[in-house]
């Protein structure tokens, strides 16, 4: 049974679909990359963002408060798919591949997130619901940063560890 027949029904379901991913980073999935990494660059750019994420999960249930709807998290099947590519991936491999295979793992969700929010907005702003743009832009930015930060940390590893394990 259908039950999302508006516009407005599928942009409800996937900001319910991004407050899950939010919500599960910010509770599991970046404080397990904290403790799980060595690298130093990479743990403070994982700590930095666990914090922008905690805002990250406010500024979604802003959103749905501005649409007048109750928050609620949609099980995210990509997310739950990335996880567990990561989580196989750490079995495959050695422990000094660890940090590149959570910095591959961060970049693949960074951009999952970026896909998420742009869709978001471009519904937001035909919805006409500028307020709503605002606050998933804010999320966006840090998103793309976060993205730009990890590429930068996994390109600096990458060489050291080729370095390294040649
Ligand atoms: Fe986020
Ligand atoms: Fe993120």
């Amino acid at each position: 049974m259908s039950h999302l027949s508006t516009p407005r029904d599928l942009f409800l379901h996937e900001l319910g679909d991004i407050l899950y991913v939010e919500q599960k980073l910010a509770e599991e999935t970046l404080p397990k990359l904290i403790t799980e990494v060595q690298s130093e660059e990479l743990r403070k750019g994982f700590e930095r963002h666990l914090d922008q994420t905690r805002g990250h999960v406010t500024n979604v249930e802003q959103v749905f408060d501005m649409l007048g709807a109750q928050p609620k998290a949609e099980e995210c099947i990509g997310f739950e798919g990335l996880k567990k590519e990561h989580d196989q991936l750490v079995s495959e491999s050695s422990q000094a591949l660890i940090d590149l295979v959570d910095a591959g793992a961060a970049a693949r969700t960074e951009h999952y997130e970026i896909a998420a929010y742009e869709s978001l907005i471009a519904m937001a702003r035909a919805m006409g619901e500028s307020d709503a743009v605002t606050l998933l832009d804010e999320n966006l930015k840090e998103e793309k940063k976060a993205l730009r930060e990890v590429e930068s940390a996994a390109k600096t590893l990458t060489k050291e560890k080729s370095k390294a394990l040649a």
